[in-house]
């Protein structure tokens, strides 16, 4: 597999971090089989059975479909082979007929980082790495520290030193990793982490190229548990975009080996206040950064790193990017805990971008839809305890001095 440069197509440096040209973020060529050689999807999906971690991690039963890498250099906490869930309240709050969700929040971090982690420290682990670091807005430094103390690497965070979920830093500092507070947001930190030298420190945010391609085959595990079966919508948050490039990487590379006949549509939401990109959709413009304000601080991004990769990817798949305003995130968020699965603020901005486009028509109610959970309730505890003291539409709030005898009574008198 090729690694070459996502905007110019120049060759690159296997240990390169960036265009030597162009300074371009570097893609791996999409995987392709020689004719008749397709790797056999049932063979991969059958590595499950195996009591073999790296069988059974969603991303390394599809290593034939991933820069090779040392098998013992791997590094897995059995990431990726997470549930698809269907979540009928929440299809009926917003207006659709049936619904699922991929739950990118059961990963062992409980994000979607993890696939895309395993592969970038197993690759600096093969190459001898000793420090690895990443800017984040909480996730990405709480995966980034479990596989660096996996590998036995030291792990440098750099986080904004407010208005990110304290549970994700107290995760971060639990696996040991070195966090470095800085005064500004994500954007600032990503350019600090930007700037360093690849050959002085892995840099593990999703401009490393490994991260896309752990992170693409959360498309394969989704198609595998679905027998293959293309859903006409994907709906996922977009943050700084690498995840929307990596999904959108993984279906096509599905439909180029023959195991899917179409791509399914990407729709991409953003917060309302960190909405750089579905403006940029919008005016059909290049992206012009905004200084990002969102309660769903995982996506509180202004200047997002793989915009140009994502455009591609939406166009590709004849999407759509939209965003939605806080309020909306909360109650979606609320909603999605109603079906008994529960997400972060940023993951149910899919469930609000989704009521979205099926009130203005552009999803059908009959249309077959998945939404992307990229992080689990618990990633961010404080903003649903603060939803549920509210006076929001959902709030259930805590009952004090009452019997419990007359609630029973009351859940159990007939409607
Ligand atoms: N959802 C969650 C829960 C996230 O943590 C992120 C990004 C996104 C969505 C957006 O994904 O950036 O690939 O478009 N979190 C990063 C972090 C920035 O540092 O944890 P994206």
């Amino acid at each position: 597999m090729n690694l070459v440069c996502s905007e110019c197509g120049r060759a690159a440096a296997a240990d390169a971090m960036f265009c030597a040209s162009c300074e371009g973020l570097l893609a791996f060529e999409t995987f392709a089989a020689a004719p008749g050689a397709a790797p056999d999807r049932d063979r991969i999906a059958a590595r499950r059975n195996s009591n073999d971690m790296r069988d059974r991690s969603g991303v390394w039963r599809y290593r034939d479909l991933l820069p090779p890498i040392p098998f013992d250099s791997i590094v897995t906490l059995r990431e990726g082979d997470v549930p698809v869930y269907d979540a009928p309240r929440s299809a009926a709050y917003a207006g659709v007929q049936r619904l699922s969700c991929l739950h990118l929040g059961m990963n062992p971090t409980a994000s979607f980082k993890d696939a895309g982690m395993t592969v970038a420290i197993s690759r600096a682990a093969a190459t001898g790495a000793r420090v690895a670091i990443c800017a984040s807005t909480g996730n990405t430094s709480a995966s980034l520290s479990a596989y660096a103390a996996r590998a036995g690497i030291s792990a440098v965070v750099l986080v904004p030193s407010t208005g990110i979920s304290e549970a994700k830093v107290a995760q971060t500092l639990d696996y040991g990793a070195t966090v470095v507070a800085i005064d500004g947001d994500f954007d600032a930190a990503l350019e600090t982490v930007r700037a360093m030298d690849p050959q002085r420190v892995a840099i593990v945010n999703s401009v490393n190229p490994y991260r896309i391609e752990g992170q693409k085959t959360a498309a394969f595990v989704l198609l595998e548990q679905r027998g293959w079966r293309v859903p006409d919508w994907i709906v996922l948050p977009g943050g700084n975009l690498g995840n929307t490039s990596a999904l959108g990487k993984g279906f096509r590379e599905a439909l180029a080996l023959g195991w899917i006949d179409r791509l399914p549509r990407l729709a991409v939401v953003q917060a309302s206040g960190a909405a750089p990109f579905a403006r940029a959709f919008r005016d059909k413009a290049d992206l012009i950064p905004v200084h990002a304000e969102t309660t769903a601080t995982a996506i509180k991004i202004g200047a997002p790193a793989s915009w140009k990769k994502a455009r591609a990817e939406v166009a590709a798949s004849l999407g759509t990017v939209l965003h939605v305003d806080d309020d909306a995130i909360a109650d979606a968020r609320a909603i999605v805990g109603r079906d008994g699965i529960g997400c972060e603020p940023a993951s149910a901005a899919t469930l609000a971008g989704l009521r979205q486009l099926a009130g203005n028509g552009t999803i059908g109610a009959g249309d077959d839809i998945v939404l992307i959970l990229t992080g689990h309730v618990l990633k961010d505890g404080a903003y649903a305890a603060n939803y549920h003291e509210s006076a929001a539409p959902f709030a259930n709030h805590i009952l004090r001095g009452v019997d419990p005898a007359e609630v029973i009574d009351r859940l159990n008198a007939p409607a």
